[in-house]
Formats: structure tokens, C-alpha cells, sequence
């Protein structure tokens, strides 16, 4: 595909990203698990969602906003964490949450982010989410807590479906995982030099590209691959549905468990109490072969109907009337990974600005085509079976 003069879709934005940036992070945004089946499902699964088409009623207003957890939203949608997405544009998330807050949605930091929570809370008066892996290290997590809490975030996601990294076959090949050799160093040397305009721009004046909130308790990590290997040897596969129970008792605002895709689980997280959960399959990147989460979406909803939950899903989420579909299936809201990821690479806080004016313009422009006003009113009755 070439190069688009003004983006227009995931697509064009992904382009320009790919040009951006050197091609073993372009790659570790990109790739999936395994064969990446989960991956391609989760935005084909959106495209056979079919749309009914009402016409001759007055249409010339939309509304599109919402709340999350009291908090007003321009529309239904918040941007996902996406570890290393600092990496993508200078002081990347800073960018992001910048970016997001103007517009009016959430942004998520994530516990692999470049920037702090410190950083980004210094850039933004704008409350913003936290993401949480729980680390073997409890103490971690309890001072995490604590930083996320003095820096007012409004609800925890706490990412439930990393009990193990899974297998990155793009992250394989560009030497993100392997042991250190000369040649994959050669390899990342020269990928870099490909892209003198990041090398400057993002590694040399945005640096140090280290993994912000985690620098005091690895100190002798200097490189990316450092801390993503200490992070890694950190995920606690031990983890449990009473860690939960120990999180409320760590953390009193909204929490929202990342990584659903079974009614089963969906139903203990509201008798366990939490807030909201998000329907994940980490975007393809954890276990392959699950269901796409357009297919999963309704089974979840159903199943904490009338609980009172915040039901978000993620997962190829590509283009604004996705969020039309998504709420028609039980949604209150999505999330959205390499979309906001690969703006930011393309255009910086003025790309994930745009992507998200254009994602509201398609909205609002499929609601109207629909017959429809409001957003919140849309229900399963306006897809075709
Ligand atoms: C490069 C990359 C890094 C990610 N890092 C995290 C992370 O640190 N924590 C987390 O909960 N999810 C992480 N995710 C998953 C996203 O939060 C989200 O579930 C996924 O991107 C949604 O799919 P989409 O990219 O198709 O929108 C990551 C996704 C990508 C692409």
C-alpha cells in the first residue's frame, strides 16, 4: 500500500507507523500469538456484524457521549495500554494522554509504559486510567498502587489474561526474545539507522527509552529488552481470583478486570465486586485460537445483564461504526490498542487527535445512516440477525 497523503483509516495511519518506525518495534505492535488466527478474527468478526438501514427520520442530531464511572466522555471509547507505546512517538504517552484528555476520552497507562505515571500526571490535569500486571514482587504493586493513587487515576485495569507471555513468532524473528547475539544487535543497529527520523526525534532527544515506572526497581536494566525481560520473569502466573479480593482491599476506586472471555468469569467478577470488565484477547497477542471478541461480546453482556457492570471489549476495534456495534451487543464502551498506537507513530499528539475526530466523525455519520440519534439507545434490534 502507498503511502496516503492524509490518512483516512487504521490503514493509512498503519502505513505511515510502518515507514515511522524501526521494523522490530513496528513488528512488536503489529504481530500476534502463534499463528495469529485470534488476531485477523478479531477485526474480521466486527466486518460481519450486519447494520439496519431506517431512513426518513430526522436525523440531524446525534448524540454519541456517555459517562465512565461518573466521568462524562466525548464517546464511548478509551485508548488502550499499550506496552512500549511510548516508544512509538517522543515521550509517546505523554503524547497520547495529551491528546485524549483534549478530545475528551480516557487514556490508559500502562505498567510497561516509557513515561511515569508521574510524567504523564505532570503533562495532563486530566485524570487518567492505570493498567496493573501483578507482579511477583507484591511490594511493587502495593508502591504502583499507592504512585497511581497520588496521581488521582480514576479506575485500575488490572490485565487478567497474562498468566504466561505467550509466543510472539514477530518478536522471534526480530530478536526482541532471543538472547542477546551479535547478530540480532547488528541487525537492531541497522534497522534503527533505517530510521534516522525516530533515531533523532524519539530515541536520542525523547530518551532514555526506559520503562518509566519501573527504572527504580530494576537499576541496572539500561536497554528495552532489559526491563521487557524483567517484567516478563515477573508476571506471576499464581495469580487468582483472591488476588482480587487483596486488590479492593489495596485500591478503593473503580476496578476494571482486562481479559474476559468466558460468562462463567464474567459472573464472578460481579460477585466479586469489581466495576467493569473489558471482553480481551489481549488483541490477538495472548492465547490463539480463542473467539474473536465481537463473538464473545454478547455471551459476557448477557451474563451480567442488569449487575451493573461497565462492559468494555477490545479487539479489532478499526473504524467509528465498530463502537455502533459493539454497543448493539451488549457494550458500554470500547477500547482501542494499535489504532491510537500507530497515530501516534504517524502523526504524534496531533495524529492520535485526528484519529480520534475521525473515529467520532464515522460514528456519528453511521448512526445517522442508520436512522438512529442516540448512541445508548442502539440494541441488538438495529443488527441483522
Ligand atoms: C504493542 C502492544 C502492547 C500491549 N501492551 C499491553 C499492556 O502492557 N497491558 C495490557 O493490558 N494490554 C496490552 N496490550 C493489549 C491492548 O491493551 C489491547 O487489549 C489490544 O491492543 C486491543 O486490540 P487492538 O490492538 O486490535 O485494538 C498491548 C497491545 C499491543 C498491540
Amino acid at each position: 500500500m502507498s503511502k496516503p497523503l492524509v490518512p483516512a483509516s487504521f490503514e493509512d495511519w498503519r502505513t505511515i507507523a510502518k515507514a515511522r518506525v524501526p521494523s522490530f518495534l513496528f513488528g512488536f505492535v503489529d504481530g500476534g500469538s502463534f499463528d495469529e488466527d485470534t488476531l485477523r478474527e478479531n477485526v474480521a468478526a466486527w466486518r460481519r456484524v450486519r447494520l439496519r438501514q431506517y431512513v426518513l427520520r430526522d436525523v440531524s442530531a446525534t448524540d454519541i457521549g456517555t459517562r465512565f464511572f461518573g466521568r462524562p466522555a466525548t464517546m464511548p471509547l478509551a485508548l488502550a495500554p499499550v506496552g512500549l507505546g511510548g516508544s512509538l512517538g517522543r515521550r509517546g504517552e505523554v503524547q497520547a494522554a495529551r491528546a485524549a484528555a483534549a478530545f475528551g476520552v480516557p487514556f490508559t497507562l500502562c505498567t510497561p509504559a516509557i513515561c511515569s505515571i508521574e510524567e504523564v500526571r505532570a503533562a495532563t490535569s486530566t485524570p487518567f486510567w492505570f493498567q496493573l500486571y501483578m507482579l511477583r514482587d507484591r511490594g511493587i504493586v502495593r508502591e504502583l498502587l499507592q504512585r497511581a493513587r497520588a496521581a488521582q487515576c480514576s479506575a485500575l485495569v488490572f490485565t487478567v489474561d497474562l498468566a504466561r507471555v505467550s509466543i510472539r513468532r514477530s518478536d522471534i524473528r526480530h530478536g526482541m526474545t532471543s538472547a542477546p547475539s551479535t547478530r540480532t544487535a547488528l541487525a537492531r543497529v541497522k534497522a534503527v539507522l533505517a530510521r534516522p527520523n525516530w533515531l533523532w526525534n524519539v530515541a536520542l532527544k525523547g530518551g532514555p527509552l526506559v520503562f518509566g515506572n519501573l527504572k527504580e526497581y530494576v537499576p541496572k536494566a539500561t536497554r528495552l529488552e532489559d526491563f521487557k525481560a524483567w517484567v516478563d520473569a515477573q508476571f506471576d502466573p499464581s495469580v487468582n481470583w483472591q488476588d482480587i479480593e487483596w486488590l479492593r482491599t489495596q485500591w478503593d476506586g473503580p476496578i476494571i478486570l482486562k481479559g474476559l472471555l468466558e460468562a462463567e468469569d464474567a459472573r464472578l467478577a460481579a460477585d466479586i465486586g469489581v466495576q467493569g470488565f473489558v471482553v480481551s484477547n489481549h488483541g490477538g497477542r495472548q492465547l490463539d485460537g480463542t473467539a474473536p471478541t465481537a463473538e464473545a461480546l454478547p455471551r459476557l453482556a448477557g451474563a451480567v445483564a442488569g449487575r451493573g457492570l461497565t462492559v468494555l471489549v477490545d479487539g479489532g476495534i478499526r473504524c467509528g461504526h465498530d463502537l455502533i456495534k459493539a454497543r448493539a451487543l451488549g457494550a458500554d464502551g470500547v477500547l482501542a490498542g494499535r489504532p491510537w498506537a500507530y497515530a501516534m507513530a504517524a502523526g504524534g499528539e496531533a495524529g492520535v487527535h485526528q484519529w480520534l475526530t475521525h473515529m467520532e466523525a464515522e460514528l456519528r455519520n453511521t448512526l445517522g445512516l442508520m436512522g438512529q440519534t442516540r448512541l445508548a439507545d442502539v440494541g441488538p434490534d438495529q443488527l441483522l440477525p
